[in-house]
């Protein structure tokens, strides 16, 4: 069977949620897929990056990774997202990107492919279901096979959060838990794919 291609695409100001990214991206590639690691692009004012050196010291740190496009979300079996929590809601550089994808969608394109969605929030009611839950309703209009981590490995008693792996930025950097998490629930989500890619005739 052909390896199930893997993309990781998330948007991070500060460093975090790329973290998570990285973690997620180990954990696909040592469940056997073949893993494409991608940004959104920036479309913040660069006032507002200058404003923060940890914001531009990340973007410069991060300039060698390649954007998404339409060809990641296509060419994937599995998605995994990535966003910092915004007042609650994805970020708008990924909701950017998302709302670019009306002529993928609109072919079908999206279907029945397996997503998965990870966060970070300054603090520990911040809103981060609420954004995972607020990118799942875009899975559902998709026609995607969602699948989060609920709590099917012990690192998630400890992680805690079964709608996908987050994190509290307020604590300091992604601890081992939440890397673990974020390696497990990218392993669950190709594990879950390539059982659907092997029980489906070659196209
Ligand atoms: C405009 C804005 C809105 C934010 N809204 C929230 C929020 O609703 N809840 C929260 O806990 N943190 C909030 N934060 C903090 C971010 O979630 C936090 O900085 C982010 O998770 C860090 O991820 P990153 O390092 O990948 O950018 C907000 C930050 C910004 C800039």
């Amino acid at each position: 069977m052909q390896p199930v291609n893997a993309a990781i695409i998330y948007y991070s100001a500060t460093g975090t949620v790329h973290a998570l990214a990285q973690a997620a991206a180990e954990g696909a590639r040592k469940a056997g897929a073949t893993v494409r690691l991608r940004k959104v692009a920036e479309s913040a004012p660069p006032e507002a990056i200058a404003a923060n050196p940890a914001w531009g010291r990340h973007l410069d740190d991060t300039r060698d990774i390649a954007v998404a496009g339409h060809d990641d979300l296509d060419w994937a079996d599995v998605v995994l997202f990535g966003t910092p929590t915004r007042f609650g809601n994805p970020a708008s550089q990924l909701r950017a990107f998302i709302e670019t994808t009306g002529p993928l969608w609109f072919q079908g394109r999206l279907a029945g492919k397996v997503y998965s969605a990870f966060t970070a929030s300054n603090t520990p009611h911040g809103g981060q279901e609420s954004t995972l839950l607020a990118l799942g309703n875009t899975f559902y209009h998709w026609g995607g096979v969602i699948v989060p981590p609920g709590y099917t490995d012990p690192v998630q008693f400890a992680s805690g959060n079964p709608y996908g792996t987050s994190h509290v930025a307020g604590d300091g950097p992604p601890t081992d838990v939440i890397l673990q998490a974020a390696r497990h629930q990218a392993r669950r989500a190709v594990d879950i794919a390539a059982a659907l890619k092997a029980g489906r005739p070659v196209s």
